[in-house]
């Protein structure tokens, strides 16, 4: 029930300051030049210069005194006074650069998450910023798909566990809160899986599918409160999801009880023209409203038709009047009717962005994330000596080869201007050791293939010249970040050729080599894998991440990042994830013929979902599963499903000298059901330290409704039955129980 004074402002408002309020639009159109290129591409808009004191929201503007300026002109110009609402996206970084999501998606530690994007709302709340189109949770399994950097990765219970963190880091648990903005969840739904992983191509899949894996990490979000639900560029069955009311009313508002807005994607209303599903503008506006979409982001068909659609009786004036409700309670609950500015400051701007804590969180969550592949005793460095930094590096004498020895581009693409000291690897590697020799060769930066540069120069003898007498050799190689994000799909995810010269060079050196892959999904690293000694995915770690990765390699820190999304032999594999469904003919083994498998791969990736080494040695133990009593719950079989009733424990050792964290994961397998059920799925995480020789029990409990699928005939259902419970180290190293549970 809207508060009286905004049931009493929609009555007091005319339709065309209603439409207003239901349209975004670039910051320029309001007098402001944009603090960042746009993100998708400008049609042409027709507007009307009367319209420009009516728009309720604009985006990607920032700083505290243009956007104090920018309100002022709104509240005076505008007849109601209603304030602007200031969106951007704020991903994972402002001017404090955390690790891509898809990073701290595999330090399988919400807790990372949620610290990240406190900073992240401070810093952007001080710049004047009210909302954040953030987190984006789309599940994702395909790497050719460039934003699945954006994604904490493909699976829908780290996805979920992610996504809640992330909003009440940005919310807290009142967004009016100073230093709290409001969370926009995305993109709703399943934009993570475009056909041939090329972005803005169909989406289409079953229902099932939708809901038991694509559809739960935004319903986290909506669980956590988020304030607002941005709606996909991609089809949902077949109607693009800016006009899909089973969508956004049915699965959004019924069945989940969201009440916020939703607002589409980038100029999404005018691409429902585009996919054939509206005829043109006024189709498009009348369509969409009546799905339930509330903003119309950097279009105007609102504007333009509605008013023609209501005089003709061809569109429910009371859908306009809920739009605008929704914005304007937003608005309210942010505080902006008291305070138009709400924490817009230049002196906090000052005293915030990139200061010494924020700094220092970002480093601690970038040394959760890379992921070490491979470690043929080489790592750490020196067999950690240079851990207490005691040891400076004298007399050694450290190869440093390929585009990102000393590359600043390690903040990936969706970042807003995180400014950062030189904190490339190179800086990191000689903070830590001063008097170590490091010689660098072929390090001019790979340029983006966006801009049509493929290749780094062949500059791989004169490397080799360079770095025939060193100890070892770091080889930092990878792809340019803006090859990464949006519009960044590839067909091919090899390192470039000259990259892979360089690699295949290194080895005849017959030095160990250390390869570090600075990427945004996973790249198709097979054909290189035995030039290298030791593999360490790196990702994009950001403002922080020539320490992180300088004290994960020389052992100061151990490595901890397990794999959020599974590395491929090759991307003739893909789709290839963990929690596949089964089949009728699963392979047994390598001799069968007439089985589901390649006759030149293998059907498991090249590293799987979950795995990750560590400098130390965990021992999994006394594995066990019970069934609980459960008390009889006043809910009845809905309170009922949610009671705990399987209890799983493993005692994990560390037997090695050296503390380290360990993920250790729940998986469970559903054997018979009414449909086709995935060979696994994860349940359950506890990221852990451990002493040398500490020694912990680590417990897991289940409910019924975790164990659930989406029925045939619709909704969630829990079948007594056999089930396998698994407990490991990654989605591949388990131990399993088999039970019936009832
Ligand atoms: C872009 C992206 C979306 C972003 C929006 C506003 O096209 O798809 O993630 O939030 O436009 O910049």
């Amino acid at each position: 029930m809207a508060k009286q004074f905004i049931e009493d402002l929609v009555r007091e408002m005319t339709l065309e300051e209603k439409l207003g309020q239901m349209t975004q639009l670039t910051p320029e159109f309001l007098g402001f030049d944009p603090s960042r290129d746009l993100t998708g591409p400008m049609n042409e808009l027709n507007i009307r210069q009367e319209w420009l004191d009516k728009i309720g929201s604009t985006l990607n503007a920032f700083g505290a005194r243009k956007l104090k300026e920018l309100q002022d002109k709104n509240l005076r110009e505008s007849r109601l006074g209603i304030p602007l609402l200031f969106m951007a996206d704020v991903i994972y970084g402002f001017r404090t650069v955390f690790p891509i999501p898809l990073a701290m998606g595999c330090s399988f530690d919400p807790a990372n998450y949620e610290k990240a994007t406190e900073v992240l709302a401070r810093e952007s709340a001080a710049a004047g910023i009210h909302l954040t189109f953030a987190p984006m949770t789309d599940l994702v399994r395909d790497p050719r798909w460039g934003r699945v950097m954006e994604s904490p990765g493909e699976d829908a219970y780290l996805n979920s566990e992610m996504t809640r963190a992330a909003v009440h880091g940005f919310q807290g648990d009142d967004f009016r809160e100073k230093g709290r903005i409001a969370s926009c969840v995305k993109h709703f739904a399943a934009y993570g899986a475009p056909w041939g992983g090329r972005d803005y191509n169909t989406v289409d899949m079953s229902e099932g599918m939708l809901r038991d894996f694509y559809l739960p990490a935004y319903k986290a979000a909506v669980d956590a409160h988020v304030a607002m639900v941005m709606s996909s560029f991609n089809t949902v069955d077949r109607i693009p999801a800016s006009a899909n009311s089973w969508l956004l009313r049915k699965v959004l508002r019924e069945d989940w009880g969201f009440t916020g807005p939703v607002i589409s994607d980038f100029a999404a209303v005018s691409e429902t023209i585009g996919h054939g599903v509206c005829a043109d503008g006024e189709e498009a506006a009348k369509k969409c409203i009546e799905a339930g979409l509330d903003i119309e982001m950097t279009s105007t068909h609102y504007l333009h038709h509605v008013q023609k659609l209501i005089e003709e009786g061809r569109l429910d004036p009371g859908l306009i009047d809920e739009a605008v409700t929704r914005i304007l309670e937003l608005k309210d609950v942010l505080g902006l009717f008291e305070n138009p500015y709400k924490d817009a400051s230049e002196e906090d701007e000052k005293r915030l962005f990139l200061c010494e804590e924020h700094r220092r969180a970002a480093y601690e969550v970038a040394v959760e994330c890379p992921v070490l592949l491979k470690n043929e005793g080489v790592l750490p460095l020196g067999h950690g000596k240079y851990v207490s930094g005691e040891d400076r590096g004298k007399g050694l004498k450290l190869g440093l080869a390929g585009p990102f020895a000393g590359s600043g581009d390690i903040l990936g693409s969706w970042t807003v201007g995180g400014q950062v000291a030189d904190n490339s690897f190179y800086s990191g590697l000689r903070v830590r050791l001063p008097e170590a020799e490091i010689v660098t060769a072929m390090t001019e930066e790979l340029l983006p293939l966006q801009r049509g540069v493929k290749d780094v120069e062949d500059r791989v003898e004169e490397a080799l010249e360079k770095l025939k007498d060193c100890n070892v050799i770091l080889a930092a190689v990878g792809e340019n970040s803006e090859d990464t994000g949006e519009a960044a799909s590839k067909a091919y995810l090899r390192l470039s050729p000259n990259q892979e010269k360089l690699l295949f060079a290194l080895r005849s050196l017959g030095k160990p080599v250390v390869m570090v892959i600075f990427s945004g999904r996973p790249l198709e690293i097979y054909p290189v894998l035995d030039c290298a000694d030791a593999v360490l995915q790196a990702w994009y770690l950001g403002c922080e991440s020539g320490l992180a990765l300088a004290d994960l390699l020389l052992g100061r820190k151990n490595p901890s990042g397990r794999l959020s999304m599974s590395f491929p032999y090759t991307v003739g594999q893909i789709p290839v994830h963990y929690n596949m469904y089964r089949t009728g003919r699963p392979i047994r083994n390598v001799a069968d013929r007439y089985v589901s498998r390649y006759l030149d791969c293998p059907n498991d990736p090249l590293y799987c979902f979950g795995y990750g080494l560590s400098y130390s040695r965990f021992v999994y133990e006394d594995f066990r599963v019970e069934q609980l009593e459960t008390p009889l719950c006043q809910e009845g079989p809905e309170g009922m499903s949610k009671v705990p009733f399987l209890r799983a424990s493993v005692r994990v050792t560390n037997v090695s000298d050296m503390a380290g964290k360990e993920a250790v994961q729940l998986y469970i397998r559903d054997i018979t059901a009414q449909v086709v059920r995935p060979v696994k799925e994860l349940k359950g995480f506890q990221k852990i330290f451990l002493e040398p020789g500490e020694s912990r029990e680590v417990v897991f409990t289940l409910t019924r409704e975790m164990l659930s699928y989406w029925a045939p005939s619709g909704g969630f259902l829990y079948e007594a039955g056999e089930f396998e419970i698994m407990i490991g180290r990654n989605s591949s190293e388990v131990e399993t129980i088999r039970i019936t549970a009832d």
